[in-house]
């Protein structure tokens, strides 16, 4: 379910994650319990920061208390202004908005989680719900550099029967050398043709990683969900400027979560984004 109304809210922890990255702790619930709706691990809000601007981001964790946290890279205007707010400090937020990852029903499905960059934030609310259900996993995260990879002490101090961690960055300054679709290539080389049809990818992140990891599961059929990113005006299905050609699925709508099935018809995916005008731009 989604909500698609602003709700003011007080920042009540900021959490410094990594260079330029922090994480922003607010309660949902606390002036609003009237029409409150959970959110699901892949959804996102629309976060307004008055006089600036409004913009997506990523649910990154959740409580049961209405407790909901977002994790922002500062890259520009409202994110900068974003980093500038303190506790104490109020917010309007628009959420939870878009699908969700689709967990399996089978428990003995081995679950790939890969992520590149802020992209980790998606994966994070996936991985507490893992965990909550008592899934085995993998995280793959890679970063450019030392001192750019995420919930490094939160996904340390994980149950290690359940769960393995792989750091890699794209210098080697830090964890394994090479991008998080590498890493994903060289671990299921010693996977057997049966053992795939066992295995989920859940990946968010920059999009030619994620289209990397396509065609790997293409090539092997394994199951695969990637979280896409688009400019984002109203995020909530009025604007269009989140539209996926040919099929004009909307990633604020439709998405921001998609299938293989899905990414296969979508000729944009890996290719082709809109700008701020509308007008079509390669991805990067
Ligand atoms: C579904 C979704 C979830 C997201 N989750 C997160 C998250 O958890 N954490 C996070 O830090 N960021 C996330 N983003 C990206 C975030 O929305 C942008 O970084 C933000 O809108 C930039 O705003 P700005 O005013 O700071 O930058 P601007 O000054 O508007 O732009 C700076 C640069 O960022 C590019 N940009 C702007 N908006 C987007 C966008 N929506 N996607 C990709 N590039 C963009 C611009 O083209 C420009 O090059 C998410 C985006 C989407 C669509
Ligand atoms: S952002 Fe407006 S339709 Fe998706």
């Amino acid at each position: 379910m989604t909500e698609n109304i602003i709700r003011t809210v007080k920042i009540k922890r900021i959490i410094n994650e990594c260079e330029a990255v922090k994480t922003f702790i607010f309660n949902m619930k606390e002036y609003n319990t009237k029409g409150y709706i959970h959110p699901k691990p892949g959804q996102f809000v629309m976060v307004w920061v008055p006089g600036v601007d409004e913009v997506p981001m990523s649910i990154s964790d959740y409580d049961e208390d209405g407790n909901w946290a977002i994790t922002v890279k500062s890259i520009g205007e409202c994110t900068k202004a974003l980093h500038g707010l303190r506790i104490g400090d109020y917010l309007g937020v628009r959420g939870p908005l878009g699908n969700s990852f689709t967990l399996p029903d089978d428990i003995s499905k081995q679950i790939f989680l890969v992520g590149g960059g802020i992209g980790m934030a998606a994966l994070k609310a996936l991985s507490a719900e893992l965990i909550e259900r008592k899934f085995k996993f993998t995280v793959i995260e890679g970063a450019k550099m030392d001192g750019d990879l995420m919930y490094m002490d939160e996904f340390q101090v994980c149950n290690k029967d359940f769960s393995q961690f792989h750091f890699c960055t794209d210098n080697g300054s830090y964890g394994e050398k090479g991008f998080a679709s590498d890493i994903f290539e060289n671990l299921i080389k010693s996977y057997s043709k049966k053992d795939f049809s066992k295995l989920i990818v859940y990946a968010c992140g920059p999009e030619l990683m994620l289209y990397k990891l396509f065609q790997l599961c293409e090539n092997y059929n394994i199951e695969y969900y990637a979280s896409l990113e688009r400019i984002m005006r109203c995020g909530c299905g009025i604007c269009g400027l989140c539209a996926m050609d040919p099929l004009g699925l909307l990633v604020c709508k439709d998405g921001p979560v998609f299938n293989s099935k899905t990414l296969r018809k979508l000729e944009d995916f890996g290719r082709h984004k809109r700008d701020f005008s509308g007008k079509k731009i390669p991805v990067e």
